[in-house]
């Protein structure tokens, strides 16, 4: 009987120990304490004892059901709590779980680098639409249809009048449309192009920059970039402005700086030449001022068009400008 009291009393406790929900703790209560319960019916069987056995046996249960009765209300208040999951151990010398912070993608970074710098030249940052017409994209900037320069830019078109734009120029016509000089904007964007290849991608980004007023001649447009660049880059940064033609500018120029992964050696990404193209630019074009009604004999103007992708590949020395739409974390998690 002895024993059957205590091996009775070890499982009780074994089982309360174990119970992580409410619903458990009844089940256990009626189980072993209810009336018809394990304890219960073993307690009944005291009065078959014989007389001598009988109150040592009895103190015994007693002593036994009191205790189980106190670790149950324990256990009731340790569920109640809800502080069931874990037990209500807690080590509190276990490192903290690190929350992963999210951050701006690289492309992002570089533009809004690049529109800090120009800001604080007093350029004001404005945006236009992606899907473009193609009197904006095109025509107004000095490129009719079927002109040949359209192929300097291989065109998604929408329909016959409507584009995915190529680059971020029509910017330049939206803003002149509506503001009288002085002008001077920049505008970060998407464009897009039919382009694949390690310096090449079918979307990528630009920034555009566009100034007008009296008197503005080539070489604020050196001054602007050259400061920009050396902002940048660093002022040891190797710069070259190669002549070019853009049909909106005339003259027209485009902007290499050294390649930063060969340091001018010549390698994959700037195609053995040791110079990465970086922008296009050049003295707005006087044929554009008239879809904008400004007087090309009183007013002159520069504008410029940067490929950010060019620009953080330099910056942070990345080989392949693919990487930066991959969406692979290892790569991204490192800006
Ligand atoms: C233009 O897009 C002209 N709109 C730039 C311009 C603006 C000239 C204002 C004059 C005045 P271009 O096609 O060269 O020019 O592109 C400009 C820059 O975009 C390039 O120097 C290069 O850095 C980047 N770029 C061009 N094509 C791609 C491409 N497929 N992938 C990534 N970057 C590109
Ligand atoms: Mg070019």
């Amino acid at each position: 009987m002895k024993e059957q009291l205590l091996k009775l009393e070890k499982k009780a406790f074994e089982e309360l120990q174990a119970i992580r929900a409410d619903y458990e703790l009844e089940n256990f209560r009626i189980r072993f304490l209810g009336k018809k319960g394990l304890l219960t019916s073993l307690m009944k069987k005291i009065g078959n004892l014989s007389p001598d056995e009988r109150p040592r046996i009895g103190k015994l249960a007693n002593i036994a059901r009191n205790n189980l009765l106190k670790f149950f209300e324990e256990t009731r208040e340790r569920i109640l709590s809800g502080d069931s999951d874990e037990g209500s151990f807690q080590d509190v010398t276990l490192p903290g779980r690190e929350q992963a912070l999210g951050h701006f993608h690289p492309i992002t970074l570089m533009i809004k680098e690049v529109c800090r710098i120009f800001y604080g030249m007093g350029f004001r940052v404005v945006k236009g639409p992606d899907v473009e017409l193609d009197y904006y994209n095109f025509e107004a900037l000095n490129i009719p249809r079927d002109h040949p320069a359209r192929d300097m830019q291989d065109t998604f078109y929408i329909s016959q009048n409507v584009v995915l734009r190529t680059h971020t120029s029509p910017i330049q016509i939206r803003i002149m449309e509506n503001q009288k000089p002085p002008v001077s904007i920049i505008a970060p964007g998407k464009v897009y192009r039919r382009d694949s290849d390690v310096s090449h991608t079918p979307m990528f980004h630009q920034v555009e920059g566009l100034l007008v007023d009296k008197h503005v001649t080539f070489g604020d447009l050196k001054g602007t970039l050259i400061s920009f660049l050396h902002r940048m880059f660093g002022a040891e940064t190797r710069i070259r402005f190669r002549p070019s033609f853009f049909p909106f500018t005339e003259p027209s120029a485009e902007i290499d700086i050294e390649c930063v992964i060969c340091r001018g050696k010549g390698c994959r990404t700037c195609s053995h030449t040791g110079w990465l193209e970086i922008l296009g630019a050049g003295m707005v074009d006087p044929e554009v001022y008239g879809f904008v009604d400004y007087d090309p004999e009183v007013y002159s103007g520069f504008a410029f068009g940067m490929g950010i992708e060019r620009i953080a590949m330099l910056r942070y020395g990345i080989n392949d400008i693919q990487l930066f739409f991959k969406n692979d974390m290892r790569f991204l998690s490192q800006f």
